[in-house]
């Protein structure tokens, strides 16, 4: 066996390992709660990209309108020759429309944790961008403190879209935002993406479409359990439970027992009462206050906010604080 695979099987050991841990804990403590992370394995991915199609779910297409209509004016606010740092490995077309708008791009830096969507956004774009220095870095950007790419005295424009600011915690949103601030430097900026506070019954019908897509992508979880972990969970035992808090701002996800049951997870067994339920999102949504207020916490300033004409959705363009 070459030392590739060797290393290959490592990684997947280790990645089993983690979730099964992860797994064991969020199912011991109290209230349980799995990390959302672990919803995006391969049929997970595919499953969220056949969400962001869905006629309920609104946030995608009405973030790609906003993009298409702004890119020349963040272009413009951010100057040439900047590098482009995208946080996570994002769609292509959104990525797409801001490379296509700046002025001569240095680089292109997507941060992603999973190596597999790393190349292939890496391959897509060079093909396409021959001139364009492309430097994919594989790191969780939660945890990331420093890029391990030379980019000069570029000026760095962070990018962050599809509002996965929402599906932090906002402390944890917070502490994103300062370590973005760090890696983008005194004269960074960055384009965020954020889902705006509506009518509840929207944000339900987003959350609870009538196709059941998402309510598959949550329970792809207790699959993804089954095949990997070797658990016992009763597919059929369980349903997607997805509503809206408006004091808190967000959408709540579980899965949830529909009778009472048990289910084995790597040997041990774990019992849920009917109507039991186990946490795998939330989905923050913001108003324009909230998010100066976030901006501010990161020791960011707005600079200017685009929304569309339902005011659906959010594109800000984020400018380092002096100082901070
Ligand atoms: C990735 N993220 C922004 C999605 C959201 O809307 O919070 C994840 C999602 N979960 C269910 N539907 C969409």
């Amino acid at each position: 066996m070459n030392d590739v695979l060797r290393t290959l099987d490592r990684i997947e050991i280790s990645d089993r390992e983690e979730f099964e841990r992860a797994v064991l804990a969020g199912l011991s403590r109290t209230p349980r709660a799995i990390p959302p992370k672990y919803l995006y394995d391969a049929r997970g991915s595919e499953l969220f990209d056949a969400i962001c199609e869905l006629p309920e779910y609104y946030l995608t297409r009405t973030e790609t309108a906003i993009l298409t209509r702004c890119a020349a004016e963040l272009a413009r606010l951010a100057g040439p020759g900047c590098a482009l740092v995208e946080f996570g490995s994002g769609s292509s077309v959104k990525t797409r429309l801001l490379l296509d708008a700046m002025h001569e791009p240095v680089a292109y830096v997507p941060i992603d944790i999973s190596r597999q969507h790393l190349d292939a956004t890496a391959a897509r774009l060079r093909r396409d961008y021959p001139r364009l220095r492309v430097e994919p870095v594989c790191a969780d950007y939660m945890v990331l403190s420093a890029l391990p790419t030379d980019l000069g005295r570029s000026p760095r424009l962070g990018f962050f879209p599809g509002s996965t600011i929402g599906n932090l915690e906002p402390r944890d949103a917070t502490s994103f935002l300062r370590r973005a601030r760090t890696l983008l430097g005194d004269r960074g900026a960055l384009v965020l993406g954020v889902d705006l506070k509506k009518d509840p019954r929207r944000l339900h019908d987003a959350y609870n479409d009538s196709a059941g897509v998402t309510a598959a992508f949550t329970l792809n979880l207790l699959r993804r359990m089954n095949r990997e972990l070797g658990a016992t969970f009763d597919l059929g035992g369980f349903a997607h439970d997805a509503s809206y808090d408006p004091l808190e701002g967000r959408i709540e996800i579980y899965f949830r027992s529909l009778r009472p049951q048990t289910a084995t997870v790597a040997g041990r067994t774990f019992s849920f009462a009917e109507g039991e339920r186990v946490h795998t999102e939330f989905s923050y949504k913001y108003d324009e206050a909230g998010i100066a207020a976030l901006a501010r916490s990161a020791g960011f300033t707005i600079d200017k906010t685009w929304t569309d004409p339902d005011r659906l959705f959010a594109v800000v363009y984020l400018e380092a604080a002096p100082g901070n």
